[in-house]
């Protein structure tokens, strides 16, 4: 099969590369601007093989994307490219409604084309799989679980964004007949990710001596799930389910912020102690919370596990040591971001 993978340089797309190169037979085109969120690097190790291809390509660009898929002429496409930190969307929405509104646009009007082009079998078999979030359902209050059903409020201008292209997904799956699917992932963690996320940029910042930035009273929950078991949600979700469904995915680890770094603290003491014998846990500061900052997110992944069989095979504690682990043996990729792009920087307070 060959699968098309826009966002194949980024976090969760390059997983999903790595994951097809590495344990199946399938052909990949990764299709990636190379934001500043994307890099080569993530893929490095899967470069080689004859089954990866890689062209560098903006989503909102129609002739580019016509004439990759075109030439590629995929079985499914997996579309994960967006931009993807809230704390940016604050500051700068624009690039969120251009890349995850009108790239996923301009993604569909492009398939819609080549899926009518295919012959009957191709045609039936293929899926345009969009990659979306939990935030798409605004936040829950102490109990509840999102499931499927869940009406969609997203509170910022991220969550917005990925709403809207959810919405467009399924239109195009009612009005064209296109066979869609989309699953919406709770907070994913792992190797390769971008230092401005919560947890890595924990570790980073730890390793450098500095304050570790905990937003408001770091009370906020999120259900943290390993990057490599929602790639294989991704696989069970576009091989097996039919057109039109849409699956939760999450991990049944719901955490506080401050109890994550917490945990990022206690691992580090134990695996790289602090030449003066302190906890890290010393370098927690409390700063200015999120504007909007949702309270809770927790997935009910009920459907996904009973029609399709996936369950995720970390806990958080398996999954947090193993990044950690990978973290502190993988320096260099980590360290020449940061290098570049000021990754620690605090963004997101222009209210
Ligand atoms: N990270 C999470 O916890 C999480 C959870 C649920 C869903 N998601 C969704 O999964 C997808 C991937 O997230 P991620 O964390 O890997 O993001 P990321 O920011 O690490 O990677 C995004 C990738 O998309 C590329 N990209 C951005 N704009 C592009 C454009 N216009 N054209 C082509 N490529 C472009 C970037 O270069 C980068 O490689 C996103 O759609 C995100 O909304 C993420």
């Amino acid at each position: 099969m060959r699968i098309f993978v826009t966002g194949g340089a980024g976090f969760i797309g390059s997983a999903l590369v790595r994951h097809l190169i590495e344990n199946t037979d399938h052909e990949v085109l990764n299709f990636d601007k190379l934001t500043y969120a994307g890099t080569l690097s993530t893929v490095e190790r899967v470069a080689s093989s004859n089954r990866y291809r890689f062209v560098q390509g903006d989503i909102c660009d129609a002739d580019a994307v016509k004439a990759a898929i075109a030439e590629f002429k995929p079985g499914i496409v997996t579309h994960l490219a967006a931009e993807s930190h809230v704390d940016r969307s604050i500051d700068g929405p624009g690039a969120f409604v251009q890349a995850n509104v009108v790239g996923t646009f301009t993604m569909l009007s492009e398939a819609r084309p080549y899926w009518l082009g295919l012959d009957d079998e191709a045609k039936a078999a293929f899926r345009f799989h969009h990659i979306s979030t939990d935030e798409v359902y605004g936040s829950l209050g102490e109990t509840g679980l999102f499931t499927e059903d869940t009406p969609y409020d997203p509170r910022s201008p991220y969550s917005a964004s990925k709403a809207s292209s959810d919405h467009l997904v399924s239109a195009w799956g009612h009005t064209f007949g296109l066979p869609v699917l989309i699953t919406n992932c709770s907070n994913n963690y792992g190797p390769y990710h971008f230092p401005e996320k919560l947890i890595p940029l924990m570790i980073v910042k730890a390793l450098a001596g500095a304050d570790l930035p905990v937003y408001g009273q770091g009370d906020q929950v999120r259900d943290w799930l390993f990057v490599e078991d929602h790639v294989r949600a991704l696989h069970a979700v576009f091989e097996k389910s039919e057109p039109g469904r849409t699956y939760n995915v999450g991990g049944n680890n719901e955490k506080q912020n401050l109890e994550v770094v917490k945990t990022v603290c206690a691992i580090l003491d134990r695996l790289r102690p602090r030449a003066d014998g302190e906890s890290y846990a010393a370098q927690i500061t409390y700063v200015a919370d999120r504007p909007g900052h949702d309270k809770r997110y927790a997935i009910d992944a009920s459907r996904i596990k009973n029609e399709l069989g996936w369950e995720p095979a970390e806990t958080f504690e398996t999954g947090i040591e193993k990044t950690i682990a990978w973290y502190l043996d993988n320096q260099g990729w980590w360290e020449a971001i940061v290098a570049e792009h000021k990754a620690g920087q605090r963004r997101g307070l222009s209210v």
